[in-house]
């Protein structure tokens, strides 16, 4: 079997850089990475080995659990030629106060990248401004950007495109809802989201991404109306009603939350062929109906696979 070390090289430099926040990112350098994500899920899929970071190692910081960051980050670098180490902040130094900044500097003499979920996104950018090398965001309480490049490779894939689809987010303004949002805007996507009052996505955030949308002719939009929100959309996505670190909230927000549900009267409001998104773990019953999850308007598996090859993407650039 051929073994390929090397690929063409990218139309945009986008080695040594750190992915914080998609408006990192411009259109050009996203639509590039997604491009780069189908390339290597073709490659995967015909067997061909394909080693660009060969000898390179990812450290992983994990301060919140995880099934698909955790896992499609490892299987991602090993596939890759590279390897991945699994960094516990209970394990660490790290989470007996040894600094941040610190952190950095010492894991920058090892590494070649680093990924890291954790609670608080200044943390992460603290980490980014004293690594040498580059820093990938796998989730913070603001953020989630890796799962919304999986988000859109899986929205190409099914719709042939993103500029001008209609993607109706209902739930909670959350992290998913913030990154949704940027994703969107940069994109030249149309976004509804639906939240009820008090936890509508962040305002500086839909601001931002209202100024970024008046430039890519995307329309952002965001209401209390979920049944306004979900008319006519190509994409209805959702997620948890209570994120990591609002366990104690659950009661409160299943209050809240009651007829935000995505369920089958939900998507006989958008187009006929609308998709269902949800970046997972779901709650059957909570946030979206079983039959919506497991019927056929749902992509949900792919779109959990799409963080694998859209991820590969994102390591071959910012490492390679
Ligand atoms: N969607 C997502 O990030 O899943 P994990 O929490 O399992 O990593
Ligand atoms: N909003 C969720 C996303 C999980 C992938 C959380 O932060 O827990």
């Amino acid at each position: 079997m051929m073994v390929n070390m090397k690929q063409s090289s990218p139309p945009v430099e986008l080695s040594g850089k750190d992915f914080l926040t998609l408006t990192d990112y411009s259109y050009s350098e996203l639509s590039y990475l997604i491009e780069l994500a189908h390339d290597l899920k073709k490659k995967q899929k015909s067997g061909e080995v394909f080693h660009p970071l060969q000898g390179k190692t990812l450290g992983m910081i994990f301060e919140k659990s995880s099934t698909r960051t955790r896992v499609s980050f490892e299987t991602g670098i090993y596939q890759l030629g590279g390897m991945g180490t699994f960094l516990s902040t209970n394990d660490l130094q790290l989470g007996r106060g040894e600094r941040v900044a610190d952190t950095a500097k010492v894991l920058s003499g090892y590494l070649d990248g680093i990924m890291i979920r954790t609670y608080s996104q200044a943390m992460v950018k603290e980490l980014a401004a004293n690594a040498s090398i580059p820093v990938i965001n796998g989730l913070t309480d603001v953020y989630h950007p890796c799962q919304v490049l999986a988000d859109l490779q899986t929205i190409e894939e099914v719709k042939g495109g993103l500029k001008g689809v209609k993607l109706a987010f209902i739930g909670d303004g959350n992290n998913m809802a913030n990154s949704l949002v940027l994703g969107a805007a940069i994109m030249g996507m149309h976004i509804s989201v639906a939240a009820p009052e008090g936890y509508l996505p962040d305002t500086a955030i839909t601001k931002k991404a209202a100024k970024i949308a008046a430039a890519s002719g995307a329309k952002i939009e965001i209401t209390t109306d979920p049944l306004h929100a979900a008319e006519k959309a190509d994409i209805i996505y959702t997620d948890v009603w209570a994120s990591m670190g609002q366990e104690n909230e659950s009661t409160a927000r299943e209050q809240a939350f009651k007829d935000f549900q995505v369920n089958n009267e939900l998507l006989a409001l958008a187009k006929e062929d609308v998709t269902f998104l949800h970046c997972l773990p779901a709650h059957r019953g909570e946030e979206v109906s079983a039959d919506v999850i497991d019927g056929k308007h749902s992509v949900v598996f792919q779109q959990a696979e799409n963080r694998l090859h859209v991820q590969k993407a994102l390591m071959t650039a910012l490492m390679g």
